[in-house]
């Protein structure tokens, strides 16, 4: 990594920011808690998949592929990413040539044969907050997300964040609003509705669980990020920062297109480094 790599330090957190793609491989460190790889510049056909996303010509529904090979992933992309768009360039097949490359990185990080693929075209909406992703005990603790088109995810630099204790505090209410928002929905009750929005929003907008509350940073559109994911076993206890990216999904945009991958292989794997990552 160069030196102007590093973002932040805090507590042993590390988040590394850097513009060399071999710089992904960093993620097995433990202090690591995130590496962003934001491109010099993106291939031109960036812009006209953004184009087509946002036109709606562009669209992938929200689709999980567990264990897959990278031919299974291969023939998925083939078979299912949309074959009609009004651009002139062939976006299917740049689009699936980049996400191989993505497997490929995950492959090559970890050693694994074995990946889950989540790939989906979302509008943005005010569901989740900041958060963590979280994998069953013992399964991979890290994946990889590239987000091709709309606005980029959002994240906080841990030496920002006063303690896990303070951010779960935040979590489990805003996880609780989000809950009775729904069934205020379901049940037809626009003022309540209304009311836990709004109190959803000064929750959101306070984030009483960073020092600088307005002080957010973004993984932009073309970056790639690879972040490490929470034992769910420890989720709500006070674990070290560098265990969990606190990340959160923009609420408002264009539409996004996005893919996470991670190594999915049995649980006798482990990772080509011996750090620790034992995948499922
Ligand atoms: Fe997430």
């Amino acid at each position: 990594m160069t030196a102007n790599a590093v973002s932040t330090r805090s507590d042993e957190a590390l988040i590394l920011l850097t513009d060399e793609e071999q710089g992904l491989y960093e993620i097995e460190s433990p202090m690591v808690q995130a590496v962003i790889y934001i491109p010099r510049s993106l291939p031109h056909w960036f812009e006209e998949l953004a184009e087509a996303v946002r036109k709606g010509e562009f669209r992938v529904p929200r689709t999980v592929i567990p264990r897959a090979s990278r031919d299974e992933i291969d023939a998925w992309l083939e078979n299912n990413l949309p074959t009609s768009t009004h651009t002139s360039t062939d976006l299917r097949s740049l689009v699936k040539t980049d996400i191989l490359t993505l497997v490929d990185h995950v492959g090559m990080i970890s050693g694994a044969t074995r990946f889950m693929l989540r790939i989906l075209t979302a509008a943005p909406n005010t569901e989740c907050g900041f958060h963590v992703d979280t994998v069953p005990p013992g399964a991979n603790p890290w994946g990889l997300l590239r987000v091709y088109t709309g606005a980029g995810t959002e994240f906080v630099d841990p030496a920002n964040v006063t303690s896990m204790a303070d951010f779960y505090r935040y979590l489990s209410r805003r996880e609780r609003l989000t809950r009775e928002r729904r069934v205020a929905s379901d049940d037809g009750d626009k003022n309540s509705c209304e009311l836990l929005q709004r109190e959803m929003e000064q929750l959101d907008s306070e984030r009483t669980f960073l020092r600088r509350p307005n002080d957010i940073q973004v993984a932009p559109a073309g970056s790639i990020t690879v972040f490490k994911h929470l034992d769910v076993s420890l989720h709500w206890s006070n674990h070290a920062k560098s265990m969990a990216w606190i990340h959160s999904s923009p609420m408002a945009g264009d539409t996004r297109f996005l893919v996470n991958l991670s190594p999915d292989e049995p649980p006798h794997f482990r990772s080509r480094r011996g750090r620790g990552a034992t995948a499922h």
